[in-house]
């Protein structure tokens, strides 16, 4: 199946509107391959008939589903795992001799895809610092803009191939359940996170003002003013002590100078810098 370049444009200023994901010429392959199940199920010839189809309205769960085939959803347990080792060790012991041994905090897991990073938090939370799951002590947003990476999320259910990405194998065996060949995250897990669609590229919803917030491979996805936008607006939402992380490639460097980048064993986050 191949695209032609006005189809391409269509999909691709379509995405750019709804998500600020950028599709530059060259990755017509990506829109011909996420394309092609959505063409199958809904009985399409090709890309141009999908085109036609998606012309004929403004907006239809044929448009959400465009757009979430649009996105790239790549994650695992544990990813690069020292932002979740400083978490245990170093960020969250100092926010808490800050404030109180059960916090409270606020934790905010953007771009979250099917939830493996959010479950990767609340299981550290849990295996280390049991009392902040005491009601009250713990808020956890985890937000994606792709509705289906949402309502996976929100199940719970792995499959053996995504627990054996990363989650080693003592957390498997403690936090989730075996539901016929895949897995199930267990209640007190999940419970600890609210989902909510935030889409990073329009104005944020209100949000509590944040402790930590996660905001990792998904700027990549951005053209530079989208991510300064977003980086001002993370701002906004941070307590003057809180921490951010980003993706190991991503950075605020030459986005926004109000952020210090922080070392900490073997990875990066941001604070922000002190009123002078
Ligand atoms: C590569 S995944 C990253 C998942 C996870 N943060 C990690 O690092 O493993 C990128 C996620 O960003 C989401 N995304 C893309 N554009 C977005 C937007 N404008 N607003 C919110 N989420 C977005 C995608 O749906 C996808 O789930």
């Amino acid at each position: 199946m191949t695209i032609s370049s006005t189809d391409f444009d269509f999909v691709r200023n379509y995405v750019k509107s709804k998500s600020a994901i950028t599709l530059e010429a060259g990755k017509e392959y990506l829109v011909e391959t996420r394309l092609s199940s959505i063409i199958v199920s809904e009985g399409l010839k090709d890309i141009s008939d999908l085109v036609i189809k998606m012309k004929e309205r403004a907006d239809s769960p044929l448009h959400a589903r465009v757009l979430d085939a649009m996105t790239t959803n790549e994650t695992f347990f544990f990813r690069d795992i020292t932002p979740f080792e400083v978490l245990k060790k170093e960020v969250i012991p100092d926010l808490l001799s800050r404030r109180s041994p059960n916090g409270p905090l606020n934790i905010w897991c953007a771009a979250s895809s099917s939830g493996q990073e959010p479950y990767t938090i609340s299981m550290v939370i849990a295996d280390n610092f049991p009392s902040l799951k005491t009601p009250g002590c713990l808020t956890f947003i985890a937000s994606d803009i792709s509705q289906q990476m949402l309502a996976k999320a929100k199940s719970g259910l792995y499959t053996q191939l995504e627990v054996n990405r990363g989650l080693p194998a003592a957390l498997l065996v403690k936090h989730f359940t075996k539901v016929g060949l895949d897995w199930q995250i267990k209640d007190e897990i999940k419970r600890m996170v609210d989902y909510r669609m935030i889409n990073l590229s329009t104005t944020f919803p209100s949000l509590p003002q944040m402790d930590i917030i996660f905001i990792r491979n998904v700027l990549i996805y951005f053209e530079v003013e989208v991510k300064k936008k977003i980086l001002e607006q993370i701002r906004k939402v941070m307590k003057p002590d809180a921490y951010l992380f980003l993706g190991g490639s991503e950075t605020t460097f030459n986005l926004d100078d109000n952020f210090e980048r922080c070392d900490l064993n073997k990875t990066v986050a941001y604070r922000l810098k002190k009123p002078k």
